[in-house]
């Protein structure tokens, strides 16, 4: 068994790891994604099949990579290389680590600049852009702001520099520090926001479009809908979750972890559900997913409703902390396979690595103007950087953390660090590990890459 720490350190406690997990998990997927699928697709017949698929796909791999993170102590390509080398399996195995470091480098690069609008929308809010916006402005305002290379320039380096300095910073002063003051706020302005949801006439329409469950609206394509987005609102095979699983520590139970992870993602989605179409439909807004409802829509029913430069500047700030909780996740593997890698200090690695993620986010900058001419594969460079890591490259980490650790890592060795409490849970979950999330993803990659239709 292993007694060991990671050399960055380790977390304060469980409860820490659980809020700095659940922060990286809930991010603008939570905000926009969920509710409107959740919505269009059968309300509540699609969140208990959501549900579903969180209990059999999404915490078998959290425990999975927690389980790995802990056991090897290390960046996600040094802890597989360890546990490889104790199972006897090949040394390439830790390729699979360095394929989710990669993919959460690439998905960093986009996802802030997409966190760098919504701080663009904080000030626009506050300074009361928005009042008296219609529909055609409120466009406008959007395509100006994409139009702007220089201002999305600096705000992708406003989000950069911000998330470095607390990647550099380190565990308990850094990122446990950052969470712990961004998240109780977050929650916060999802309650206020609720409150005033409840008071709109729609709120009751809206609950019942979101919850109530139409059985007839569950078709396969809704179900791998499903199961794909608790793929990636977990945020499984980044390597964030292996990353923070090696601060865990060593007497916290994977299990019980990995549930609150899984059950405060799905509770923060459904909040954001209940606080955003109340709102939506008292506005005779048409929900849509995306960077469409949050960008186009909602400052439309802010610019209209009672205090809505308050509530808009709220919402805006809420959007920030959730996206910059999920930068520092996503940047925090990268840095500490550098520092492992070469012996670097955080703040040298902390620095080549947003150096190297801002000049990768260039291309989604361009992407929306001076590039937006440019097309691969009928895509915008954006639209493709989006499509590979989201229906490829996520998918593809997540089966080869599953083959690796229930069909290549010895049982007992893999026992040892699981622990889990009760026999029933343990079968449990090398029978899911073994059949169903490897057919699960296969068929979700099917669907995404429309090689199979119904
Ligand atoms: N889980 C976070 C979200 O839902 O926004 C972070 C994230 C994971 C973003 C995976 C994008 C992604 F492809």
């Amino acid at each position: 068994m292993q007694t060991k720490k990671s050399a960055q350190g380790e977390w304060s406690s469980r409860w820490t790891f659980i809020l700095a997990a659940t922060g990286a998990a809930v991010g603008l997927g939570n905000i926009w994604k969920f509710p409107y699928v959740a919505g269009q697709s059968g309300g509540g017949a699609f969140v208990l099949f959501y549900l579903l698929c969180v209990l059999l796909v999404g915490i078998p791999l959290l425990m999975a990579e927690i389980t790995i993170g802990r056991w090897g102590r290390q960046n996600p390509i040094h802890a597989i290389q360890t546990i490889a080398k104790e199972a006897k399996r090949s040394k390439y195995w830790s390729l699979v680590g360095g394929l989710c470091l990669f993919t959460g480098f690439l998905i960093l690069s986009y996802y802030s600049v997409i966190a760098g609008w919504s701080i663009e929308y904080v000030f626009k809010s506050a300074l009361g852009e928005f009042s008296g916006a219609t529909v055609l402005s409120s466009i406008g305002i959007f395509h100006r702001l994409t139009s702007n290379l220089w201002q999305m320039l600096f705000w992708h380096t406003v989000i950069m520099l911000s998330t470095g300095y607390v990647i550099a910073r380190g565990i308990e002063l850094g990122i446990e520090k950052a969470v712990r003051f961004m998240f109780p706020i977050m929650i916060l302005i999802i309650i206020l926001l609720i409150g005033y949801a409840m008071s709109t006439d729609k709120f009751t329409y809206a609950m019942a479009w979101l919850f109530e469950p139409d059985f007839s609206e569950l078709t396969p394509n809704v179900m791998l809908e499903a199961l794909g987005q608790a793929f990636f609102s977990l945020s499984i095979a980044l390597g964030t979750i292996m990353t923070y699983g090696a601060y865990l520590p060593h007497k916290s139970s994977i299990t019980s972890v990995s549930t609150a992870i899984a059950i405060a993602d799905t509770a923060i989605a459904l909040l954001a559900g209940v606080a955003i179409f109340p709102i939506v439909f008292s506005y005779h807004l048409t929900p849509s997913a995306g960077p469409g409802l949050i960008f186009q829509s909602l400052p439309l029913a802010f610019a209209h409703m009672p205090l809505g430069r308050l509530f808009g500047t709220l919402f805006f700030i809420m959007l920030v902390f959730t996206a910059f909780t999920s930068t520092i996740s996503l940047l925090e593997p990268t840095v500490v396979w550098l520092v492992e890698r070469f012996t670097w200090s955080r703040l040298k690695a902390s620095c080549i690595a947003i150096s190297a993620v801002w000049l990768m986010g260039l291309i989604t900058i361009f992407s929306f103007n001076i590039w937006s001419h440019v097309r691969l594969f009928g895509q915008t460079l954006f639209g493709c950087l989006d499509y590979l890591t989201a229906n490829i490259m996520l998918p593809l980490g997540g089966l080869l953390i599953a083959i690796f650790i229930a069909w290549k890592v010895p049982e007992n060795l893999f026992h040892a660090e699981l622990r889990p409490e009760k026999k029933i849970i343990y079968q449990g979950f090398k029978f899911t590990m073994r059949y169903i999330v490897p057919i699960a993803i296969i068929l979700i990659f099917l669907q995404v890459t429309g090689l199979l239709k119904w």
